[in-house]
């Protein structure tokens, strides 16, 4: 069974997101084939959830530690609840955020279908039915859960755009279903359901604020970010650009490109690119992860970037920028 395309492929893996292309991605997930779909929220990476080897396959393409568990992709209520086990608090959940960028874990129904793989190996199983044509009429058609992860190599910048994709996974899908870039352009605020409390895994498109106006107050996890199993959506090496990016600039420095924010900016930047000149949160969430990619070049020793308010939509914007601030792998390399 072919799980990669051949590398040497000359032809573009994009295609478009009509009928045509659903259907071809459709047969390529029945092989257990890789597919890339736009969401709302960022591209992903899809796969059989039901597949072993499909699972295998999203590990392997992305380079994602094994116990960094996969979200599951589902077209509607009726098809989540043969998952997992919803109790009050996740149905109201669900009904005021679906179609939506909220990704919600519960407990993995006695006969869920799911792949152990994708939930690494977790009582758990992270659910979600993603607010984006595209993706719906791939779910809808394919009929089975989809696993997706963002579509980027493990500890980069999440792609918004289909060709960001092409750009570090072209080799290893069947196809990329092309649509446009995404609306909200941060991934999904992830609640976690399965204790006594609802804690806030990971900030993101549905502001912390919406979910407890559904929710009540959400346990907020501070302080040191681990690595194990119990809270895997925490690891400190995400979304990390190449060049280094110190925070709340106020001022540039030679050599420095400079990510800014609101009307008020830095004078003396050579390049500057505005998250949002007149200082719309939704504006600077979509255009995040699309311009660090831009800064993210050679040209620059690294990128100046200017404080984001920690409101709404600010604090998954700030909880991305400060992950990528942190010196990784990659920035070491290249570095050195
Ligand atoms: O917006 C999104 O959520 C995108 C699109 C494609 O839907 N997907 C996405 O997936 O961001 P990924 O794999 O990059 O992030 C999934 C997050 C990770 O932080 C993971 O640790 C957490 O969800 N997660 C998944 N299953 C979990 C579980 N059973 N318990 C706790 N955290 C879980
Ligand atoms: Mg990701």
């Amino acid at each position: 069974m072919p799980l990669r395309r051949n590398v040497t492929s000359l032809t573009s893996p994009l295609v478009a997101s009509g009928a045509a292309g659903i259907a071809r991605a459709v047969a390529a997930l029945d092989t257990g084939e890789l597919v890339a779909f736009p969401t709302e929220t960022v591209y992903g990476l899809g796969g059989d959830a039901t597949s072993d080897t499909a699972m295998a396959a999203i590990f392997e393409a992305k380079g994602r530690p094994r116990f960094n568990p996969l979200i599951v992709h589902v077209a509607h209520m009726k098809a989540a609840e043969a998952l997992v086990n919803f109790d009050d608090r996740a149905r109201k959940l669900a009904s005021a955020f679906w179609p939506g960028a909220l990704t919600i874990v519960l407990p993995r129904c006695a006969d869920c279908p799911v792949s152990l793989l994708a939930s690494a190996g977790l009582h758990s199983l992270a659910i979600r039915v993603p607010a984006h044509g595209v993706a719906l009429n791939l779910l809808a058609a394919f009929s089975r859960p989809v696993a997706a992860p963002s579509a980027n190599l493990s500890g980069c910048v999440s792609p918004t755009t289909a060709s960001h994709v092409a750009a570090s996974l072209g080799n290893t899908v069947a196809l990329i279903l092309d649509g446009g870039p995404c609306a909200i352009g941060l991934e999904s605020t992830v609640i976690d359901l399965t204790g006594d409390a609802p804690v806030l895994l990971r900030p993101g498109g549905i502001t912390a604020e919406e979910v407890e106006a559904v929710t009540g107050p959400l346990d907020r996890p501070h302080g040191k970010t681990d690595a194990t199993p119990s809270s895997p959506g925490r690891l400190l090496q995400h979304y990390a650009p190449w060049r280094p990016l110190r925070l709340d600039a106020v001022s540039v420095t030679r050599g420095e490109a400079l990510l800014s924010f609101g009307p008020h900016t830095i004078i003396g930047a050579t390049t500057e690119l505005n998250l949002s000149s007149n200082g719309d949160l939704r504006e600077a969430a979509a255009n995040l992860f699309a311009m660090l990619r831009e800064l993210d070049n050679p040209t620059y020793r690294a990128i100046a970037v200017m404080a984001v308010p920690e409101t709404g939509l600010g604090l998954a914007i700030n909880d991305r920028l400060r992950r990528a601030a942190k010196p990784t792998a990659n920035q070491k390399e290249a570095a050195s």
